[in-house]
């Protein structure tokens, strides 16, 4: 038997943000980030709607980036004292999972975040808070997810929560919130969202739910974004959605290894002045892994379908050749959105440079324990091919020197 989950409710277009003007409840609290929110004036307007629905709300803000457990038990304890009835995240990937953890928290007080981690290990939820998330991104497609990944800092390691407890009652997908996005941060969220929908379809955990959302998704990204890149706030709309039909593929589909290796490189270059961001790790490693997978024929056949429906091969060539054109497509992507190819050319501002962060000694030195933490990911038990640690380093070797998968 398999699951399909998603929120109940998905409020969608331009000003979908009011919808919070009908929420039904006592007290809510909002949980932002650093100030984006809050500077482009999304954070009082969504006040103003709660308070219009007769609400009392408590601003939780400050939610770094990649958010740390500390932060998670901060909010919790927040929570404990204002005692929200509806949890309202809005933001990126990352204010919104801390909320989610933060939820899980709230709601039991003695879970320790080790509990928390166990895979769709979480108690039911929803005794004491609804949760609402309205995402500011357009790739983590978190608002629909039953995933949260928040940072061991101690330990240098992202670790995903995942549980269908945790998809969000509401999601909002207003485009209007993600028309303030700098660039790069386009071409990071964008390309996350490309990898997560090509992993969701030839996932072992893919069904005829999840490929059309799948596919429909990679080939609106495919027309929407470099334009969205370049300016075009159409694209830019039209990017907001289907990074979020992107993430209804692979919250029931599951994801693959370029997520697993993206998790355990993020923060493992930390000292080095290199914090990998999880798209642009994803926009580097997803050619090469589909190089690896396209050994196994049914994934082989499936990326053949992809390039079918993207149209950027003749129809009737083999699955190679259209695995070729599909790597040398994604490529050029990466070049357009101004991501390096690898590890070694990633640098400052997660530009290409001739000699980026990781000095080769530091990468080699680490490379075995990365390899055993990122076959061990939550994500790698439905690639469609099971890497040995052996292979996996090989993998990552490609990855850092950009030279090609040919095993
Ligand atoms: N839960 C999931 O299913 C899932 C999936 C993929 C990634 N993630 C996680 O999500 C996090 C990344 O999230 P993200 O990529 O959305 O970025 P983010 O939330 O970390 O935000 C990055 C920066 O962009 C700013 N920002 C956000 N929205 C903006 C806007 N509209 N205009 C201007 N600035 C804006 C933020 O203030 C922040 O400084 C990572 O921790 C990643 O591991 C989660
Ligand atoms: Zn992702």
């Amino acid at each position: 038997m398999a699951r399909f989950t998603l929120p109940r409710d998905l409020y969608h277009g331009k000003g979908a943000l009011e919808a919070l003007k009908e929420f039904k409840g006592k007290r809510a609290m909002i949980c932002v980030g650093g100030g984006s929110m809050k500077r482009f004036g999304f954070l009082d307007r969504a006040k103003a709607y709660l308070e219009e629905a007769g609400m009392q709300v408590e601003i939780f803000d400050g939610i770094e980036p990649d958010p740390s457990v500390e932060t998670v038990m901060r909010g919790a304890e927040a929570m404990r004292a204002f005692e929200p009835d509806w949890i309202v995240a809005i933001g990126g990937g990352s204010p919104i999972d801390a909320a989610k953890a933060m939820w899980i928290k709230y709601e039991y007080p003695a879970c320790t975040f080790e509990d928390m981690c166990k895979v769709f290990g979480i108690p039911a939820l929803r005794k004491k808070a609804h949760f609402c998330a309205v995402s500011s991104t357009s790739g983590t497609a978190t608002e629909v997810t039953a995933f949260s990944i928040i940072t061991d800092y101690a330990k240098g390691i992202k670790y995903p929560i995942a549980d269908f407890e945790i998809t969000p009652d509401v999601a909002i997908v207003d485009p209007e919130l993600a028309e303030t996005m700098p660039k790069k941060l386009v071409a990071h969220t964008g390309m996350d969202a490309m990898t997560h929908s090509v992993e969701a379809y030839v996932s072992t955990a893919n069904s005829d739910f999840t490929d059309p959302l799948a596919i429909h998704a990679i080939e609106m990204i495919q027309k929407n974004l470099i334009a969205s890149y370049n300016g075009d706030m159409a694209a830019r709309d039209a990017m907001h959605n289907a990074q979020c039909l992107a993430g209804m593929a692979f919250t029931n589909a599951l994801l693959g290894i370029v997520h697993s290796m993206a998790h355990k490189t993020g923060a493992a270059f930390a000292d080095c002045g290199a914090h990998i961001i999880h798209g642009a790790a994803n926009a580097m490693y997803l050619p090469k892994v589909i190089a690896f997978n396209a050994k196994d024929e049914t994934a082989k056949k499936r990326y053949g379908v992809i390039v079918d429906y993207m149209g950027i091969a003749d129809r009737n060539a083999g699955d190679d050749e259209k695995v070729k054109a599909l790597i040398a497509y994604l490529r050029k992507m990466n070049d357009d959105l101004n991501i390096p190819h690898c590890i070694k050319h990633y640098g400052a501002d997660s530009y290409p440079a001739e000699q980026g962060f990781v000095p080769e000694d530091v990468f080699l030195a680490r490379l075995h324990d990365i390899a055993v933490n990122a076959i061990a990911d939550a994500c790698t038990g439905s690639n469609p091919r099971q890497p040995s640690v052996e292979e996996m380093e090989q993998l990552l070797k490609c990855c850092y020197y950009d030279t090609e998968v040919d095993f």
